[in-house]
Order: structure tokens, then C-alpha cells, then sequence
């Protein structure tokens, strides 16, 4: 059984369809990366798995109907850290991660001792146990990012969706961050369906890849399979290389290669890419 089935699955906002047709599974384990540029749509998909957008089609999580679950039950399978969240400023650290325990508290709403137990455990992971007394508000953007996905991890749901997980964060925290999801994927068998701008990480940690532009899966598979040159130039407008290595890819924005790479002529002006070009003006999108 697949950790998560999406099939025919479109979303709109206001006029705009900005998720088209998206058919895709992904296993149990596995760790699928959402890529694309800006405006692709990667955050509204990730959001209506999350249970926060309505949408047409079908959202499967473990089996179950998304549309079918109530919310906290839907939430003690799928723990989703945004984009961009909204944290409450006077809050402590401590009680913000316990949050994440609110699909498991019993009637009274009470937290249990593996409740705390939980969270003190998410602060650990994510070495926040000397910031559990500070506000939110006083943390600086990466310190705080991580105290949302300690939040996230401290829902102990076996499907994890992380929308942008590393974007406030140094490059060390990056990669600390990323391997600690992959050991906690590998130990506990958690599934990670995650978008990240960052196109290396994306290849390094990903098993599979999910390209989506103009709303649209427009390639899905290995790494190194999804990440060309000319994939990248054609969806990003970007001029990259792209060097294998023994955990997938890794991608190297190179400037010299831009003219030609972008615009096809070596000298001519810059052309927006496929994604800015292609979108159809009725749709209303700007
Ligand atoms: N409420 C809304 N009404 C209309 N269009 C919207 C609304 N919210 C988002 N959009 C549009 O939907 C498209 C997809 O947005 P989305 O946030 O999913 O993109 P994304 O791939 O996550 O981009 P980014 O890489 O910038 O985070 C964008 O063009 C955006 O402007
Ligand atoms: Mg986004």
C-alpha cells in the first residue's frame, strides 16, 4: 500500500487552476521532492495533502480518504510544516512543540507524560532543549524554523510534508536537518514528500524526484534522470551543470553557459522561461 495516492488531483484559487491532473503515489519510506520554480504550485499540492485546500480528484493517506478523515485523525498520520508559518510571538518554544501533540490528546485535552516526553525528544533532535523557555519572537528565522519542524516531528505522524524545510537555514543546518529527517525516515520507516528550492540538496536526499511547472507534473523519477541541464534551463530558465555523484546530483549554477543555455542565441536577450512563457492568459494568472 502507497503512503500516499494523489490521483486526478486539481486545485483552484480564485480564477486560477494552479494544480492540473496530478496522478502520483508515493511508498511507503520513500522520500519524494516536489521541485519547480517560483508560482509552480508546490505549496498549493502540499497544502490540500495537508488538509488545508479543497480540491478535485483523490488524496489517499495509508489507504484512507484524506476528504473522508476527521482533522485530528488526519493529523496524527500526515504532519505538514509550511512554507511560510505563522507562529504565535509570546509563545515559549517548549509549549509550541508540545503543540504538535494536540491530534494525540485524549477528551480533556490533558498531555500525558509521552506527550512531553514526545516533545522533549523533537527538541533534542532538532538541538533547541536551550531555547525551550525562549519566545518564539526572540529567535532568529532559522532557530525558529527549526523549532516549527520540532513542532512537526513531535506529531510522531508516519507521513511527513515539509514545504520548504531548509529555507530560513545556514548551510550547515541544512544538511543537519535533512539527515536527521533521513534517519529518522530510515529508522522509523517515515515517508517524506517535501518541496525544496535548493536543487543539490533535492538531489541528494531525494529518491525521486517530482518536477512540477505551470501547476502540471512535468517529470518524475531518479535524480539524476529529472535533473538535465536542459530540464533546468527549460523550466528555471537557469544555465546549470550537473555532476553525479555517489548520492545523486549535484547541481552548479554556471553563469558562463547562461547566454547561450537561456536564450538559445549566445548574445541575444534574455527569454523568460517556459513556465513564465507558456501560461495561458486566460487563465488570469499574471
Ligand atoms: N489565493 C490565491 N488566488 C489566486 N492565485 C493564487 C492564490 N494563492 C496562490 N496563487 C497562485 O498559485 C500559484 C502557485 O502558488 P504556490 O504557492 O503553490 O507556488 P509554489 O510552487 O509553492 O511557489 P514558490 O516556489 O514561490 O513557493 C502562484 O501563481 C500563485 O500566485
Ligand atoms: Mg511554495
Amino acid at each position: 500500500m502507497s503512503a500516499l495516492e494523489l490521483s486526478g488531483v486539481s486545485i483552484a484559487l480564485g480564477a486560477n487552476v494552479v494544480v492540473r491532473d496530478v496522478s502520483e503515489s508515493v511508498e511507503e519510506g520513500e522520500w519524494v521532492v516536489v521541485i519547480g520554480p517560483n508560482g509552480a504550485g508546490k505549496t498549493t499540492l502540499l497544502r490540500a495533502i495537508g488538509g488545508l485546500l479543497a480540491y478535485d480528484g483523490e488524496i489517499k493517506v495509508g489507504g484512507e480518504d484524506a476528504a473522508r478523515l476527521r482533522r485530528d485523525d488526519l493529523a496524527r498520520r500526515v504532519a505538514f510544516l509550511p512554507q511560510a508559518p505563522v507562529v504565535p510571538e509570546d509563545m515559549s518554544v517548549a509549549d509550541y512543540v508540545l503543540l504538535g501533540r494536540t491530534p494525540h490528546l485524549g477528551w480533556f485535552g490533558r498531555e500525558r507524560a509521552d506527550d512531553v516526553a514526545a516533545a522533549v525528544l523533537a527538541l533534542e533532535r532538532l538541538d533547541l532543549v536551550p531555547y525551550a523557555r525562549r519566545r518564539l519572537g526572540s529567535l532568529s528565522g532559522g532557530e525558529r524554523q527549526r523549532a516549527v519542524l520540532a513542532r512537526a516531528l513531535a506529531q510522531d505522524a508516519p507521513l511527513l510534508v515539509l514545504d520548504e524545510p531548509t529555507a530560513a537555514l545556514d548551510v550547515g543546518r541544512q544538511q543537519q536537518v535533512l539527515e536527521l529527517v533521513d534517519r529518522l525516515r530510515a529508522a522509523h520507516g517515515l515517508t517524506v514528500l517535501s518541496a525544496m528550492h535548493e536543487l543539490t540538496l533535492a538531489g541528494q536526499f531525494a529518491d525521486r524526484l517530482l518536477l512540477l511547472d505551470g501547476g502540471a507534473v512535468v517529470a518524475s523519477g531518479a535524480p539524476s534522470d529529472v535533473l538535465t541541464t536542459e530540464r533546468v534551463a527549460r523550466h528555471y530558465g537557469a544555465s546549470v551543470r550537473v555532476v553525479a555523484d555517489e548520492h545523486g546530483v549535484v547541481v552548479v549554477p554556471a553563469r558562463a553557459e547562461m547566454a547561450a543555455e537561456v536564450s538559445g542565441r549566445a548574445g541575444s536577450e534574455w527569454q523568460a522561461p517556459e513556465s513564465a512563457r507558456s501560461r495561458d492568459p486566460r487563465s488570469g494568472a499574471p
